[in-house]
């Protein structure tokens, strides 16, 4: 998905009201055309449990066998969930928010994580992992600071059970305007001392062999590093379920990154964590199922996952019925089928139709494009993606009761859900679980006066039911 970071910035801002008592309850939106049709799934009473797996076991690493995922005890671990693109950048009580809500609300928690960060044209040096090039140690400069902020998540989300795809470098969007996180042109523009964006257009990122070695270092440095809070090696760390080979790599617009590149990166993420799967991080944006993954990637032993981004019904390139098609292509090479991002779907129906496809299919994942946590700040994080469509809330509030709050949010919550212990051929719990307690705080909003504001649990709707998930 390309990102804009940038809004979600100003709506966390925008989002902290949305938790203040002293606000009258909102006049809920109207419900848009995409709501229409179904209405959403019942939703199941919550529990009094309190979501705080302080020690679940350690699962192991996952791994493919037959299209399926399995931890270390054999156990299956195939996902339905929701990808969670804050996850590098954001603070360390909405890392753990995320967690909470993952790992209590899905039958296997995984997430995907956004790209390493690089400095660009709206990526200050103090936000970017990778900083610059230093043509002196002939290596990259990093951002300390920032890999501390991801040794945060890592320890975290081993803590709460959950396992993260990192897909490890952005792609080239092609202009400056929409590239919102850094990515690989950037890295040419630095490691060749480049002027402008447009200079890097002369060096081809896929076949240039300063390049390859250059993202090698990246790699290194990554899959070597030691988490500064519970010591654990990224290279070692099975809270990695992937390390995906970067974020929808695309080449000459219409074509999956050439498949001698993927399995040359590939090698070089398995000689350093021989243990943890790789994803080709390909997005070919082609009409078809053959164009779309590189053959010699598909034969390569070195990759063990492959992926696609499904956008609603339409264009061709990104209709979710697919899915059906390329998951059998993948497997018919001995290879595992995940979805890295899809939604965005009309209705109800469409989401219910597509997770059915994915278990008839055997596609071991799918990962819903997207969840945020509630704010460090008060009230929720909140995403546009334009048409109206936003990032989602567990367990989903119905009607919305804010503009930035998508009208779908409660019904895609539970169909992921449900979908999530249907992969496992699992009953879906009749309850949820209840937040934690939250952190309660005077605040003065200088229209409506003095209110409490919290962050942590939520209270569900004007009928005060207890929510859950959150
Ligand atoms: C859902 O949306 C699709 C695509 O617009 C449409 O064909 C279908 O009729 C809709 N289904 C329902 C139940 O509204
Ligand atoms: C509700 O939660 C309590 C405490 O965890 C648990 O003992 C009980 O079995 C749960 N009730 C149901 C119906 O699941
Ligand atoms: C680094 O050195 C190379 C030649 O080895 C040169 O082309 C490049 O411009 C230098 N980069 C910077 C950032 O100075
Ligand atoms: C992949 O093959 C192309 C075409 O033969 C070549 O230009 C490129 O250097 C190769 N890349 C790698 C990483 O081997
Ligand atoms: C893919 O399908 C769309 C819509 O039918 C069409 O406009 C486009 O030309 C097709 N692309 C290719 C590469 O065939
Ligand atoms: C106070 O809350 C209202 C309603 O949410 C909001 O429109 C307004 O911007 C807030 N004012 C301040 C100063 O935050």
């Amino acid at each position: 998905m390309l990102l804009n970071i940038r809004n979600s910035i100003i709506a966390v801002l925008l989002a902290v009201a949305v938790n203040t008592l002293a606000i009258p309850a909102p006049t809920p939106f109207a419900r848009s055309a995409r709501a229409v049709g179904l209405a959403p799934p019942a939703v199941p009473a919550s529990n009094a449990t309190t979501v705080d797996p302080d020690y679940v076991p350690n699962y192991g690493f996952v791994s493919p066998s037959g299209g399926h995922l399995y931890d270390g005890f054999g156990n299956l671990w195939d996902f339905a969930s929701f990808n969670s693109p804050h996850l590098l950048t954001c603070e360390p009580f909405e890392v753990d928010d995320t967690m909470r809500t993952l790992s209590s609300g899905f039958a296997r928690p995984v997430s995907r994580t956004y790209v390493l960060q690089v400095t660009s044209i709206y990526i200050d040096a103090s936000d970017a992992h990778i900083v610059s090039w230093d043509n002196t140690s002939m290596n990259w400069v990093y951002n300390e600071a920032m890999f501390q902020k991801m040794d945060y998540v890592l320890a975290t989300a081993a803590k709460y059970g959950v396992k993260l795809v990192h897909p490890i470098i952005n792609q080239d969007y092609g202009s400056e305007d929409s590239n919102y996180a850094g990515n690989w042109a950037d890295l040419i523009r630095m490691r060749y001392g480049f002027a402008t964006y447009e200079d890097t257009y002369a060096v081809n990122w896929f076949a240039d062999p300063v390049m390859l070695d250059s993202f090698k270092l990246i790699i290194t440095y990554l899959l070597n590093r030691v988490n500064t809070i519970n010591g654990v090696r990224y290279g070692d760390d099975p809270t990695f379920l992937a390390h995906e080979t970067g974020n929808e790599m695309n080449y000459l617009g219409y074509l999956p990154a050439p498949g001698n590149w993927t399995v040359a990166v590939a090698a070089h993420i398995k000689a350093l964590a021989p243990n943890t799967m790789v994803l080709d991080g390909s997005l070919a944006r082609n009409n078809y199922t053959d164009q779309s993954f590189a053959l010699e990637a598909l034969q390569s032993p070195l990759v063990d996952l492959f992926s696609y981004h499904y956008y609603r019904d339409n264009p061709p390139a990104y209709d979710y019925r697919r899915i059906n098609a390329d998951s059998a292509y993948v497997q018919s090479f001995g290879k595992t089928y995940v979805v890295g991002e899809h939604g965005f779907y009309a209705n109800y129906s469409e989401y219910e139709d597509f997770f059915q496809r994915q278990k008839e299919s055997n596609t071991a994942g799918s990962m819903v494009w997207s969840i945020r946590p509630h704010s460090a700040e008060g009230g929720f994080i909140t995403h546009g993606e334009g048409d109206g469509i936003f990032s989602y809330h567990a367990p989903g509030w119905s009607p919305q009761q804010t503009a930035d709050f998508d009208p779908l949010e409660e019904g895609i919550i539970h169909i992921t859900r449900r979908a999530s212990y249907t992969m496992l051929h699992q009953q879906t719990p009749a309850l949820y679980p209840i937040p934690n307690a939250p952190d309660i705080w005077v605040v003065n909003n200088g229209t409506y006066g003095t209110g409490l504001s919290w962050r942590g649990g939520a209270v569900r709707g004007i009928t005060s039911e207890l929510c859950a998930l959150c």
